[in-house]
């Protein structure tokens, strides 16, 4: 069965990583247009560096809950085709036991060059004094992450696994930010089954939904695939 996976914000809360929309979320207590867009970084770089060297730390103290390792233990069983695409910028997935994953948003722990392009590794803060190692400009290095305005990443790979898997699985999101949330009508135009596991029911157009906290709901389901009746 080829299944596709994708995950939200929920789905790293109880590894201690704040959501964006909920009671407490992240938007509640930032402004999206100063720290997350292209605009809010122009205006003020500091302050968005500053935003993501304080969630680059919070992920990197983080560690992966019960459903990043059930996620695992259901790629390494290789009984079924896999794709996660996640919209987490966190590598929580990544050290629960997923290898190959889909950051459509892109990555805490990647820079990007704002002036040449090139991405490389880095999991330091990151300050405005810091120089592209490619093109050595200083002042444009940024977090490689997609910001609010800007082209999620590999997204032909992601929709074409969607018009073609069995069963669309969305974890922990709320389903509010396109194109991830239209991944659910892509995979019912396409006749798969669509599951929802949340804390509650997002309201779209899933065909079942398992309500509860991710860390218990996201194994059970694993436990159900993985023994032939998920
Ligand atoms: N277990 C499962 N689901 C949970 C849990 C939990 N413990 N806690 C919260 N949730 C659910 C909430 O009910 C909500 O539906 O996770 C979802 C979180 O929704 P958002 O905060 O909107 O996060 P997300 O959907 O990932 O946001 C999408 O918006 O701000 C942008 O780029 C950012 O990737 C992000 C995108």
């Amino acid at each position: 069965m080829s299944i596709v996976i994708l995950t939200g914000a929920g789905l790293s809360a109880e590894s201690g990583l704040g959501t964006f929309r909920d009671a407490d979320g992240l938007w509640l207590k930032f402004d999206l247009k100063e720290v997350a867009t292209p605009e809010g970084y122009a205006r003020d770089p500091v302050q968005v560096l500053d935003f993501y060297n304080m969630r680059r730390r919070n992920a990197a103290e983080a560690a992966p809950n019960a459903a990043h390792q059930a996620l695992g233990r259901l790629v390494a069983s290789d009984r079924h085709e896999v794709t996660i695409i996640t919209q987490n910028i966190d590598d929580l997935h990544e050290r629960g036991g997923t290898p190959n994953v889909n950051h459509i948003h892109g990555s805490l722990f990647e820079a990007l060059c704002a002036d040449c392009g090139h991405v490389w590794p880095h999991r330091e803060d990151m300050t405005i004094e810091d120089a592209c190692p490619a093109c050595e400009t200083i002042g444009t290095v940024r977090p490689n992450i997609v910001w609010f305005g800007e082209v999620p990443y590999r997204m032909e790979e992601a929709v074409a696994a969607i018009e073609t898997c069995d069963l669309f699985v969305s974890i922990g999101t709320s389903g509010t930010v396109y194109p991830a949330a239209g991944f659910v009508d892509i995979a019912d135009d396409a006749g798969a089954r669509t599951l929802e596991l949340n804390l509650e029911a997002s309201g779209g157009i899933f065909g079942e939904v398992r309500e509860g906290p991710a860390s218990s709901v996201v194994p059970g389901w694993v436990a159900n695939v993985l023994s032939g009746n998920g």
